[in-house]
This record gives C-alpha cells, structure tokens and sequence, in this order.
C-alpha cells in the first residue's frame, strides 16, 4: 500500500505511506493522481488532508527513478492537479519535505506543521534543479530573498521560520491528523487563498538579483545546477508562471540526464551504503558514552572537537601541563570560531568545551569506552602510550590509533587483547573533514568493527573500511597523484599549467599549491627515512626545493613563492633555477590531457588497491577521494571517472 485513504467527517485523510521516506515514485504519484479525481466526484468529502506516515512527510522524488524516462503521471502534472482541485488541498507535515516533497506542499491550498518540520529543496546537491515547480511557486508565497536560498543554495527552513516567512499557516501538535481536521473546519468558514502559482510576486531588485548570482556561481565551484536553479526562477519572474514552468521543466530534464547528476546520484546512494556494509548486519556495537583522545595536537583537537559536536563526552589527555593547556585553548578556539560565525551560540560553545575534561597522565582514561590515539607518528611513543591504555583502560574499551602511515598490527603488538584494537583515520580538520578510514587488524573483533562504523554514524562521517597497506587507501592514492603530477614537471610541463588545470576540473587546489600548503617537508622526511634504512629512493624535485629550505607557505616559498600573509601562489624565478636540472624544456599540454594523466594515475592506484583487497568496491575509494582529498563532487570520483571513460570507449567502438 503506498498511499492510504481515510474518511473523517467529511474529510479524506491521504497518507503516503512509501517507506522508508514516503518518495513520490511512479506508484504514490498514480494513486494520488486516480485519488485527486475520485475525491473531486466525492460529494461527501469537503476537503483533503495529505500528509505521510512515520517520522516524515516526503522525502522528495525517487531517486531510484532519475535513470529512467519520466514516468507518467509527472509530478508537476500532478501537483496541478491538487491545485486546480475542487475541494481544497492541505498538506500536513511532520519531519521533512523535500524537494518534490515541498513542491506537493506549494500546489495545495493551505500547510500546517508539527515543530519538528523542515522544508528544502536539495535538488542542486544532486546536479538537478526542482523539476516541479519549486523554482515557480516558492518565491509566490515566501518571496524571492528567502526563495533564492531555498532554491539555490539548499537552505532548510525549519517550522518556526516556515511560518514566519508564510510556508506555513498555522504550528500545530500531534496528533497531526487531529490538528488538520480542526484547522480544516475553521478554515473551510473563509474564503480560500488564491492558489500559489496565481498569486503575485514582487518586483525583483537588479542589484539584488546580481548579487545573488555572483555569490552563488562562487560557491557552486564549477557545478552547473545551482546558478541554473537561479536562472530558473528568474526566468518566471520575468515571463510568467506557466512559461516558467515549462523552462523550468526543461532545465531539470535536461540536468537529469548530465554526468554531474549521475555522479551525484551515485554519490548520494554509495554514502548511505557506506554507513551500513553488508556484512556488519547483525552485529551489535559497543555502547559509547566516555571517549579519550591522547595526545592534544592538530588531530588530537580536532578529533575532540567532532565527538564533542556529536556531545560525547571526552577527556584529552597530553604529556605534560603546558602542552595541556595549548590543546585545550585550542580546542576552545575552534568552538569560539564556529560561534563567531554564527553557528553556535555563547551558551552552546561554551556547554561543548565544558564536558571536556583536561588530563596529564592516563588514570583519567579508565572509565572510557573509546580511546583514540593521536600521539606523534612514531612507533616508539605509539607503543609507549598503547602499554599505558592496555593496563588502565576497562578491559572492554575499544582502543583505536589514529596513524597515518604505520601498520596498526605493529602499534596494537603487545596489547593484551588486540581483538579490541583498530586504526580510525581521521583527516585534518578533524571536526570537518568527513572522511573516517577504517582500518582493523587481523585481529580486530567484528563488534569492535561495528563500533566504528556506529561511531562514524554519530559523528555524521563517511566511513570506508580500509586493509593495511603504506597509506591505505587515501593517502597511497594521493602519493600516486603526486608522482605523475611531478613526472609531468620533469617532462617540462609548469606546475602553475597543472594546478590550473586541475584547478578547472574542480579541485580547491592543484597538487603543488596543495604541497605548499600542507608543507614538502612532512613527504621529504618520510623519503629520508626510507633512505637512511638503506632503501633505494629517488631524488625526487620536491626534494630538491626542501634542501634549499623551500618547505612551503611556511617558509615563504616553496612550487612558488608567497608575500607575506599572503596565500597567493606566485611563480618563482628561485624555485625554476632550483628545479632546472631535473626539468625537460618547457612543454605545453593541453588542461584535458593533464587531467586525464592524473586521473588515470589516481584510478590506476584504485585499481591496484581493489585488487590487493585493501578496498572492497570501486566506491570506498570515491568515497575517500571526495570526501578526504578534495576530489570535485560533482564529478563523482576517480574510479566513477574511469568507469564512464571506459563506457564512451566501448560506445565508440
Ligand atoms: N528517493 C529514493 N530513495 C531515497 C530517497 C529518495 N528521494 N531518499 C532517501 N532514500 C533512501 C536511501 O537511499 C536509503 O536507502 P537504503 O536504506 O537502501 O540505504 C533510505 O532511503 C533511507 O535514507 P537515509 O539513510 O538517508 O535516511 P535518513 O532518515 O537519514 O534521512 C532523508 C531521510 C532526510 C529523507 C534523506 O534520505 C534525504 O535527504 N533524502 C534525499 C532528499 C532529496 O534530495 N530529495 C530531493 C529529491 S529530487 C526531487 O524531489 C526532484 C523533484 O523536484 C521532482
Ligand atoms: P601533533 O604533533 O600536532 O600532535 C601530537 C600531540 O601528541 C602533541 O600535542 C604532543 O604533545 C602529544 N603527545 C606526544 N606524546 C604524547 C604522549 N605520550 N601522551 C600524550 N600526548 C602526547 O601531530 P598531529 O598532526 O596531530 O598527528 C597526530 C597523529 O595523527 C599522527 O599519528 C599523525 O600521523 C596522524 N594524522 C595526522 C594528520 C594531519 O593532517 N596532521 C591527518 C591524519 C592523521
């Protein structure tokens, strides 16, 4: 059954009961579309509630569908339909309405709400724009400043707001089909409102518009649907519903069918599968209530900073009082800064750092469920701290490494029960980067496992499992795409040519700026390691420009060079004399084929982790390129790439 029918009091009662987010597929759209016929004849009913079951209202389109050719009855057909109905329409929603799900909300008379609503049209994160009159009747009945954000930069609006700004005619309490029966009755004794696509809408500001545009063509980064969104509901501003309507249409079909949208598409499926691998069905998570991070640095702070985001408890523990109190301010800095930017309150940063318990010495980890390790990347200090935890954490307490690049099974040697033992990859931000790798020993138990990818659950991360190899997945892939973009040098290509070009296809950065920003130094003594145990390494350019002190931003140069407090890369005379030796005359390639260089270096790594099993499927591993290293959404990942560039060659035979 996907969408029921009840009568009350000469009310019908529709509810689109389509689990698990009450999409409106082909299946809900027939039936509400046969239901609006048959409850127009109906002399008995005087009006219709439509609303969902379960938590939500609709969770918009069905994705599932957008492969496919539009299936009649198309939903801005439909929600026509509810409009232009002879008995009035009202939408009554708890949880969520998006996209689709909003727009069935516009074509009806009257919106009623629980506290807990919330309103978006998301379709620009999945390469669309609203394809059902979104971009038409939003800024009709709210107007065009608050229109623009819904539309074309994914704002929510929650059910306060929503009635502030006219979405929502009256706030009401469960049970909501009560509260919409009774509503329904004092309303059906007024005139009804004008349908929303009749209504007028004011005037726009040129200037306002304008600004609007530049803000949101910066912030789309080279995607297309956000500034098309934008146009869209110009373009009915300036010609009228329904032209606007049929352009709107058109645009959103046309997006449907774009690689942007697919890759979004496969985005939005590969996270949510992501969060629930196949083989962890069954198994039951540790509870976590207390967690313990050692070591109080970058990661340390960051890693502190997420779980209490998630409001877990933590206790930081550092190696003595001064380096404390630097990990510490430093974690009531990135509080103090996301509520200088608006999203927390004084109250609320100031509750986050308060369940942050400071600790010198490891006794204050014995309550902890969890203890995350982010100590200095060195086996030695790693083992120290691991001997410490193994005695004083609860014998159940999962404990977990945050390395890089050593082998955890080495880290976790000696423990009295590795089976509690696991990496969690946490990438810096820690608070903001959403990638979480992780990395299980031989011996890590499946519950331990599964506690992980909970954890990541609660902390809203992306979790990819990764199999122990020299960088696991992302960083092994990101040394790969380092070493082609530096073969490229060498073969006299300028790294201001290849940052642009990848630059254009969507990275905030080329691989060089990159390296300048990050430091050459961290990759030069990992190389200088490896050379003093006697391994055959390369000098490498990179190398070259760390041994004339050029490290980076750090040093004031290093691919280029920066003015002071300036972030500007700058071509340098010093770095081209430096590199000199190592480059072959100048040579211009073509933007298209440095990307395809380094994408195929990046895929082909990809493909060497697949088939060594440190990566399950071909999607782990976009997942950690987009969400870890920056790779463009919108252009899905290096695998995605290479699995559509290898369909246009089968097409093209
Ligand atoms: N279509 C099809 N499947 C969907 C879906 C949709 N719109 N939204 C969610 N799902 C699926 C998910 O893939 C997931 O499936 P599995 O269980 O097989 O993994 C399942 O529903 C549950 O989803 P979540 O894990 O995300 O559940 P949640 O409770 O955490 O969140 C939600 C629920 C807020 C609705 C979230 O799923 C969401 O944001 N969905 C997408 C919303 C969206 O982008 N809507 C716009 C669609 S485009 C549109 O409507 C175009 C138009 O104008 C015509
Ligand atoms: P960092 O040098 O900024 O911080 C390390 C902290 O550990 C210092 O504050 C130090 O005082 C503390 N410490 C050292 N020994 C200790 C001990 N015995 N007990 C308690 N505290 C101790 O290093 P960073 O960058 O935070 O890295 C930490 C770990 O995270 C490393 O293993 C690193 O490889 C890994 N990592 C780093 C990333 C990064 O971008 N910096 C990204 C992902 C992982």
């Amino acid at each position: 059954m996907t969408v029921k029918l009840e009568r009350r009091n000469g009310i019908a009662v529709v509810t689109i009961d389509n689990p698990p987010v009450n999409a409106l597929g082909r299946a809900v759209r027939e039936k509400l579309w046969a239901l609006a016929g048959e409850l127009d004849e109906d002399p008995s009913v005087r009006a219709v509630v439509l609303t969902g079951a379960g938590k939500l209202f609709v969770g918009g389109a069905d994705i599932t569908e957008f492969d496919r050719p539009v299936e009649p009855p198309g939903l801005p057909e439909l929600i026509a339909r509810i409009e232009a109905a002879a008995k009035p329409w009202v939408g009554a929603i708890r949880g969520v309405a998006l996209g689709g799900g909003l727009e069935i909300t516009l074509g009806c008379c009257f919106r009623i709400a629980t506290a807990d609503a919330r309103f978006a049209l998301p379709e620009t994160t999945l390469g669309i724009i609203p394809g059902a009159g979104g971009t038409q009747r939003l800024p009709r009945l709210i107007g065009i400043d608050h229109a623009i954000g819904v539309v074309a930069e994914n704002l929510t609006l929650d059910a306060a707001h929503a009635v502030e700004l006219g979405l929502v005619d009256r706030l009401v309490d469960e049970p909501l089909v009560d509260a919409a029966e009774a509503f329904v009755l004092e309303a059906l004794e007024r005139p009804l409102p004008e349908p929303v696509s009749r209504r007028p809408v004011a005037a726009v500001d040129p200037a306002r518009l304008q600004e609007a545009e530049a803000r949101i063509r910066r912030a789309a980064r080279g995607a297309a649907a956000p500034p098309l969104a934008l146009a869209a509901l110009r373009f009915g501003l300036e010609h009228g519903f329904a032209s606007g309507m049929a352009n709107e249409r058109a645009v959103f079909l046309k997006l449907r069918a774009s690689p942007e949208a697919a890759a979004l598409r496969y985005l939005f499926f590969a996270e949510r599968a992501a969060l629930r691998p196949a083989d962890m069905r069954g198994i039951t998570p540790f509870a976590i209530g207390r967690v313990g991070v050692v070591g109080g640095g970058t990661m340390g702070v960051g890693i502190a900073a997420a779980l209490r985001n998630a409001n877990l408890p933590v206790v930081l523990v550092e190696r003595d009082e001064t380096s404390l109190a630097r990990g510490m301010a430093a974690l009531a800095a990135v509080f103090q800064a996301a509520r200088k930017k608006g999203g927390l309150s004084e109250a609320e940063a100031e509750r986050r750092i308060g369940a942050v318990t400071g600790a010198v010495g490891y006794a204050a980890l014995a309550e902890c469920d969890l203890v995350i390790e982010a100590v200095f990347e060195d086996l030695s200090v790693k083992r120290a701290v691991f001997a410490e935890l193994g005695r004083i954490c609860r014998r159940d307490a999962v404990l977990a490494t945050n390395t890089s690049y050593i082998d955890p099974r080495l880290i976790a040697a000696g423990l009295p029960e590795p089976g509690r033992f696991i990496g969690l990859h946490f990438f810096s931000p820690a608070q903001v980067m959403k990638l979480l790798e992780i990395v299980p020993t031989p011996a890590t138990r499946p519950e331990v496992l599964a506690t992980a990818f909970d954890l990541a659950r609660r902390l809203a991360k992306i979790p990819v499992r990764s199999g122990i190899c020299d960088g696991f997945i992302g960083n092994r892939i990101l040394r790969r795409y380092r070493t082609e973009a530096e073969v490229l040098l060498r073969d006299g290509v300028s790294a201001a040519a290849i940052d642009a070009a990848m630059r254009g296809f969507g990275f905030a950065m080329g691989p060089f700026e990159m390296q300048d920003m990050a430091g050459l130094d961290i990759s030069f003594l990992y190389r200088e390691a490896a050379r003093s145990r006697g391994e055959t390494v390369p000098e490498t350019p990179g190398d070259l420009l760390v041994r004339a002190g050029r490290k980076g931003q750090k040093t004031g140069g290093g691919w280029y060079d920066y003015a002071p407090g300036d972030r500007t890369p700058q071509p340098s005379a010093e770095a081209a004399r430096i590199l000199a030796p190592m480059q072959a005359p100048p040579q211009t390639l073509a933007p298209e084929a440095i990307v395809e260089r380094l994408l195929a270096a990046m895929a082909a790594e990809g493909q060497a982790i697949l088939a060594e099993g440190i990566a399950a499927i071909p999607t782990d591993i976009d997942l950690v390129e987009v969400h870890g290293y920056g790779f463009p959404r919108r252009r899905g990942g290096p695998m995605f790439q290479a699995s559509r560039a290898a369909n246009r060659t089968q097409d093209g035979n």
